[in-house]
């Protein structure tokens, strides 16, 4: 079973299919008003150098519904925003806390940190991937859908971690997807290169969001402007112009395909208000399960 959980392509189908499996019986538990708590006496250190409502709220709940304690840190307050190195801030909370969930820039601020851990890492976001996002919503779609291989999910908007993380999470989904995105904000060359080379014609960027869309079981968009790139937004509002799931977009689609956004979302820019809060959006329940999924995450990295 794997340490850490960086991105989704190094996941072994066993634990892939374990997360969504133990997710569902998590959730299926606490619906029942069934108290489950192996991780008593267990820490979650939660280090955010970028904003987060659902991320922040689910881990330390989760951690929480689990028996054991969650710990938020912001760089303002630890001597992480002071420089002191990666290096020595995973050696140091290895040995106070029982697995780390990190939020950062860089992917590779996580991989350090995984690597002179000797607790598990979780990446709750970097700027190249959102792996626990992505098992959200795959979980979701198996929920809605009742399957998830053979699926076409269309992607629309910036190549981003969502989108990479999306393609990682498809691949190994046995799911098709298509992108929909403006020349010049591509997926990651890597993560699209790896995927096509494993996935071959599953996996396709275009630039027309409707000739994506079509025959769609499920359409997925986020924000033109990610975290970090805040001084970027008048150019990419134009970039991103047409860029949007709205009901001419929906149309394409199949009849009952999910609409999904991992919010927060800026309706009238990546989405329309009316097809977020139409019928076939289910972005609320797919925000819900970020907290089983983390728990199923959680019971699995963290020793017990
Ligand atoms: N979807 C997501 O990660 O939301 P937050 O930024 O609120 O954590
Ligand atoms: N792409 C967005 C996702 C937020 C959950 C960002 O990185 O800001």
């Amino acid at each position: 079973m794997m340490k850490d959980l960086l991105s989704i392509a190094p996941l072994s189908g066993e634990d892939f299919d374990n997360i969504l499996a133990r997710a569902g019986e998590l959730k299926a538990k606490q619906k029942r008003g069934e108290r489950h708590t192996p991780l008593a006496g267990k820490t979650l250190a939660m280090i955010f150098e970028k904003s987060s409502t659902r991320t922040r709220v689910s881990f330390e709940v989760g951690m929480f519904q689990l028996g054991g304690h969650a710990l938020f840190l912001s760089p303002s307050d630890t001597q992480i925003g002071r420089g002191e190195e990666i290096r020595d801030t995973a050696r140091v909370l290895s040995r106070y806390v029982d697995g780390i969930m990190v939020r950062t820039f860089a992917q590779e601020i996580v991989e350090e940190l995984a690597k002179c851990a000797s607790i598990p890492v979780i990446n709750g976001l970097t700027d190249r991937h959102h792996p626990c996002q992505v098992l959200a919503d795959l979980f979701t779609v198996r929920e809605k859908l009742g399957k998830l291989k053979g699926l076409k999910l269309v992607y629309i908007g910036d190549g981003n971690n969502m989108a990479n993380s999306l393609i990682e999470g498809a691949v190994k989904a046995g799911m098709g997807i298509t992108l929909a995105c403006p020349e010049g904000y591509e997926p990651d060359g890597g993560v699209l290169g790896a995927a096509k080379r494993e996935a071959g014609d599953r996996v396709q960027v275009v630039r027309d969001p409707i000739e994506a869309a079509k025959g769609a079981d499920v359409l997925y968009t986020d924000v033109w402007a990610s975290m970090g790139q805040e001084k970027e937004k008048a150019e990419r509002e134009k970039a991103f112009a047409g860029y949007q799931i709205n009901a001419a977009v929906l149309k394409a689609a199949k009849p009952g395909a999910l609409v999904m956004h991992c919010l927060p979302a800026h309706r009238g820019e990546e989405i329309t208000d009316e097809v977020m809060e139409g019928e076939n959006s289910v972005v609320f329940d797919e925000a819900e399960n970020r907290l089983h999924v983390q728990k199923a995450i959680l019971e699995m990295l963290i020793k017990h």
